[in-house]
């Protein structure tokens, strides 16, 4: 059965648990909080803008709290009044445009810094949390935490090392009853990668270099995300899942 879209391919219980996806707004964190809702979840997003109205649509039912990750007090602000929090995706991120990729600073500020910081500030609220299988923080890594690209240093840089934090909080996380994991998407078409996979050739060559010979769905690495933050995956901790259909494997 080829199933890429609508709902969870598996159903997930995550009735009253707190999830916070950052970068809710679209692609792949919107998939992402909407999977939790559909699953039962109270779902906090955020986005940069200063509030909910500054965007056209956003998952359903989902709390919304601004959040520029180069700016360490939004960073204090939502970890003071977030509440309690049960799972943390670390999904907001990006290289910063197709053409006009962020300078090496601001990508890392943005991709490795503010998970750092946004992690370490939750760690309080993930540690309170009585959830079946216990708290989870989900980071989303990249392609490029493995392959080098001559366009996207900071960016390529900095997933590489959120694979590192990732365990390095397993390890500092774990006697809190927090467990660490990272997905690592392949070719996966949202605003972010729009330019790519609107291109034809591009759109080809990713195919022919993946054994599934596809792109993947928003929705495929929202059902990893909450594998892994859910029961299921009580045992799980400091891995990355790879989520790209064989790219990896092939390139
Ligand atoms: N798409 C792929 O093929 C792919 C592959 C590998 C990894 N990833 C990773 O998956 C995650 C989601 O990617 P996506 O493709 O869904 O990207 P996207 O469509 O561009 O969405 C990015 C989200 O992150 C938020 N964000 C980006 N930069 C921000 C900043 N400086 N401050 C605050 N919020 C910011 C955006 O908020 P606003 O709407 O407010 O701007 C938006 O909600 C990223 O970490 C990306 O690196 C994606």
């Amino acid at each position: 059965m080829d199933d890429t879209s609508g709902t969870a391919a598996v159903h997930f219980d995550f009735s009253g648990v707190r999830v916070l996806v950052t970068g809710g707004t679209r692609g792949i964190g919107a998939a992402i909080a909407a999977g939790f809702h559909a699953a039962g979840a109270q779902v906090l997003i955020t986005g940069s803008a200063p509030d909910a109205a500054g965007y056209e649509a956003l998952p359903p039912h989902a709390g919304y709290l601004q959040l520029r990750l180069s700016e360490r007090g939004d960073i204090q602000a939502v970890a003071a009044s977030a509440g309690r929090i049960d799972v943390l995706v670390n999904n907001a991120g990006g290289t910063g445009g197709a053409f006009t990729p962020y300078d090496f600073d601001t990508a890392v500020s943005v991709n490795l810094n503010a998970v750092f910081h946004l992690t370490e500030g939750l760690a309080d609220a993930l540690a309170g949390s009585r959830v079946r299988g216990g708290a989870s923080v989900v980071n989303l890594a990249s392609e490029m935490s493995l392959f080098g690209s001559p366009y996207f240093y900071g960016y390529g840089a900095a997933k590489a090392a959120i694979v590192q934090l990732t365990r390095s909080f397993c390890v500092s996380l774990a006697p809190r009853g927090i467990r660490v994991n990272a997905v690592l998407p392949g070719s996966i078409p949202t605003p972010m990668t729009n330019p790519f996979a609107e291109d034809p050739g591009v759109h080809k060559m990713v195919c022919d270099a993946t054994p599934l010979a596809r792109w993947g769905e928003p929705r495929e690495i929202a059902d990893a995300v909450m594998f892994l933050a859910s029961p299921a995956a009580s045992f799980v901790s400091g891995h990355t899942l790879v989520v790209d259909g064989g790219y990896s494997i092939m390139k």
